[in-house]
């Protein structure tokens, strides 16, 4: 049998925010390289405090965290944050220049790349996301949908080998929302994608991570979860509209983009 390395390993960890509020109450949790990972739970199990200490963002007050060989503590933070890639929920927390070219950049910048280098992950990242056109604009001028994909190149340019998204699909219009379904299923990294919206995750993500109330409930496959309607509802999965997918083979992914009509000036590059 194939070999699986482990990419994030997760032990005991604990987090109180400063209020008093105890968030993760011991979590242990292992990611393999290539692992696509959806991580469920209510509002408040503890999902966003947890990916937010897999880049240094939180520091845990208890336990540990490796990521790629390396713990995450302050001496290896700049070399986790270019390893791990994470786009969070609201894309306006990402997008800061006075244009999407500045923004895409400024990982690469910060990593010292060369300038042709640079360059030239820029670019990729905005072909990748679509945004190519869009390159000269200041980020505010992009649509909702627009923006999420720029916050997703900001992070691409760096070409992290761990990719963390928190509801990335949450707001958009079907049309964005077909579009980053086929970015975050074509992603060549090691993902973990927090989302309420069964639908994506089911096209994304091959095991389900369930937190609960500040720890690792269960671990699952995707097949096993969708088939326990119970497990989504108590979840607060999303599942009463556009459920065929449950009923289809994982191999036939396409009722989305059938559905829906993608913009025919969006072409994914391929990977
Ligand atoms: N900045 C904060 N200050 C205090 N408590 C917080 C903060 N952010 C989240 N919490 C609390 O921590 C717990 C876990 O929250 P969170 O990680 O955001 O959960 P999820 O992402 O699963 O909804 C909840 O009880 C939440 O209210
Ligand atoms: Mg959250």
């Amino acid at each position: 049998m194939e070999k699986k390395t482990p990419i994030i390993t997760i032990r005991n960890l604990h987090y109180t925010y400063p209020d008093g509020t105890v968030a993760l109450r011991g979590v242990n949790l292992t990611v393999f390289e290539g692992e696509s990972i959806a991580l469920v739970g209510k509002n408040g199990s503890g999902k966003s405090t947890l990916i937010k200490h897999i880049n240094g963002l939180y520091r845990p007050e208890e336990g540990e965290i490796i990521v790629d060989g390396l713990p995450v503590v302050e001496e290896n933070l700049r070399e986790i944050r270019s390893r791990v890639g994470m786009v969070f929920q609201d894309p306006d927390s990402q997008l800061f220049c006075s244009t999407l070219y500045d923004d895409v950049a400024f990982g690469p910048i910060n990593l010292d790349m060369e300038p042709g280098l640079i360059e030239q992950r820029v670019h990729e990242a905005l072909e990748k996301m679509g945004l190519l056109e869009f390159m000269h604009r200041p980020p505010h001028d992009l649509s909702f949908g627009q923006r999420k994909r720029a916050a997703m190149a900001t992070v691409l340019s760096m070409r992290p080998k761990i990719m963390i998204f928190d509801e990335p699909t949450s707001n958009l219009d079907p049309k964005n929302e077909a579009i980053m379904t086929g970015l975050l299923r074509d992603l060549p990294t090691t993902m973990i994608l927090v989302s309420h919206d069964l639908p994506i995750l089911y096209q994304t993500c091959q095991k389900v991570v369930i937190m609960r109330e500040g720890k690792i409930d269960q671990i699952l496959s995707m097949q096993e979860f969708i088939s326990d309607v119970n497990l989504l509802r108590t979840n607060g999965l999303d599942f009463t509209f556009r459920c065929d997918c449950c009923h289809q083979d994982p191999k036939h992914h396409r009722y989305l983009t059938e559905e829906q009509e993608i913009s025919e000036s969006f072409e994914p590059s391929p990977p």
